[in-house]
């Protein structure tokens, strides 16, 4: 399996840095539903809302700095050629679905940042290390990036659903071995 993309197929980074960014979303999601509804005083496996808050903070900075890497490294490598089994329309859509993706990727977690330093809250990162804040308290701010945090996690879900949905029809349905240009381990 080469490192860099393949006209055919996606090369190990790219893979690593898809399926890492795709399961620590899912730990972003669970854990902001934990937080929002596990209540001051209580617990969840072991773990108090502050913890949660800690986490889902600390990952999504991980997060956005593997979207830069992501993005630093799609602009340098070659992209594979379209699979020729999508039709015009569907590369269309899902050029234009990508790039919507890149946008979430980027701003949900800068919004996220932006929120807790302008609300005052902070970043205490994995629950050790306090990062500084260069904003300072700033109420409209902070109103206004959670207003976009939360829009673009709504729409984020819309984005990834068309965008697994393609593939998974694809690959099941039309049985072309679509995914494998992007499933770990696998060759197209
Ligand atoms: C957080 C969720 C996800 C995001 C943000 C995301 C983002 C992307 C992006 C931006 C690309 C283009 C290549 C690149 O720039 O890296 C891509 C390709 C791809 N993704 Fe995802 N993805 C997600 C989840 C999924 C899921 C759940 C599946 C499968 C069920 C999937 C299957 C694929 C496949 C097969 C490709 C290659 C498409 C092609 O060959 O044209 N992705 N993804
Ligand atoms: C890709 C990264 C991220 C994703 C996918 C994500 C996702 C979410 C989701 C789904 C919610 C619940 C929204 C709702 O109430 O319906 C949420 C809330 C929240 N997120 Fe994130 N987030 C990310 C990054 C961050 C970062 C980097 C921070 C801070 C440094 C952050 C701070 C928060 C806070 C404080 C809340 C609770 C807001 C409230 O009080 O309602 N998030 N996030």
């Amino acid at each position: 399996m080469l490192i860099k993309n393949a006209t055919t197929h996606y090369g190990t980074v790219t893979r690593f840095l898809h399926w890492t960014i795709f399961i620590l979303f899912i730990w972003q999601y669970l854990s902001a539903a934990i937080m929002t509804h596990v209540g001051r005083d209580n617990t969840l496996l072991g773990l108090t809302q502050g913890d949660y808050y800690d986490w889902h903070k600390s990952i999504g900075m991980i997060l956005l700095i593997l979207a830069i890497i992501r993005l630093v490294w799609r602009k340098t490598t070659p992209l594979p050629d379209w699979a020729p089994t999508l039709s015009l329309s569907e590369q269309a859509i899902s050029h234009r679905n990508e790039l919507w993706l890149y946008w979430c990727m980027f701003l949900l977690p800068i919004s996220g940042y932006v929120f807790v330093m302008a609300g005052g809250f902070g970043v205490k990162l994995f629950g050790l290390y306090p990062l500084p804040n260069p904003i300072g308290k700033t109420p409209w701010l902070a109103t206004a990036t959670l207003a976009i945090h939360i829009i673009a996690s709504y729409a984020a879900v819309v984005f990834i659903a068309w965008h697994a949905g393609l593939g998974l029809k694809h690959h099941l349905y039309d049985r072309d071995g679509f995914l494998n240009r992007m499933l770990p381990f696998r060759k197209p």
